[in-house]
């Protein structure tokens, strides 16, 4: 039986609360904390920079920060949002020319390596990157905004990467997304997915734990 990780999304929490929103959804069951960032380039939305996600690293040091980075450069940024805390690093694959350059640029500053594919991009030449990672992400709706819609075709692709990271022996993570609630989480985990992300679905509910545990429920493969 797999073990699903619940990654909220803290792009949908209250801003003005947001240490509560953290302790809230913390104490409801999240694995990890996902911090989206974009810059108004690569997606045309603009939310945070590496200072708020090392006052998140203060707030709760024990706090494994998932930072998806929706930006244009990236080598560039990798150092400070690594000083800021960073637990995972993840970048898109169709923001950089040298792919696995910045993979190791992130592994060099001591942070987990996640590569993300947009739902139009495909996993050419993921298996020759395989080794040097530890997470790949498969967007299941178009970066840039929360509450959209799920992309359902896009579960071929994480049906793709599954087989190249049990092929791999390797212990990398495969996750999704976007649109992802107590329905679509199904379709997502049965294509061989095992780490959520969500937003919208937790922060949008009236009570996180039970939200949490639903989505984990539906997360494992009976
Ligand atoms: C979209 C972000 C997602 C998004 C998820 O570009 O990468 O993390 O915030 O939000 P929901 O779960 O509402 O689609
Ligand atoms: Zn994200």
């Amino acid at each position: 039986m797999n073990t699903p990780i619940i990654a909220p999304s803290i792009i949908s929490a209250d801003f003005t609360r947001l240490g509560e929103e953290i302790d809230a959804v913390f104490t409801a069951g999240a694995d990890w904390l996902h911090i989206d960032i974009m810059d108004n380039h690569f997606v045309p939305n603009l939310t945070l920079g590496p200072q708020v996600v090392k006052s998140i690293r203060n707030y709760d040091i024990g706090l494994p920060l998932d930072v998806h980075l929706m930006i244009e450069p990236v080598d560039n940024m990798i150092a400070p949002f690594a000083h800021a805390g960073a637990h995972h690093i993840s970048f898109h694959v169709e923001a950089v020319n040298d792919v696995a350059a910045t993979i190791a640029s992130i592994r060099a500053h001591d942070c987990k390596v996640g590569i993300v594919y947009n739902p139009p991009t495909p996993i050419n030449g993921l298996e020759k990157l395989i080794e040097q990672i530890d997470m790949v992400l498969i967007m299941s709706v178009n970066a840039g905004f929360a509450g959209q819609a799920f992309i359902t075709h896009t579960m071929e692709k994480v049906r793709q990467v599954r087989r190249l990271i049990d092929t791999s022996n390797k212990a990398i993570h495969l996750a999704v997304d976007g649109g992802i609630n107590a329905n679509t989480i199904q379709l997502a985990a049965h294509a061989g997915a095992d780490t959520f992300v969500a937003g919208s679905a937790i922060f949008n509910s009236n009570d996180y734990q039970k939200t949490i545990k639903i989505l984990r429920n539906n997360a494992v493969i009976r």
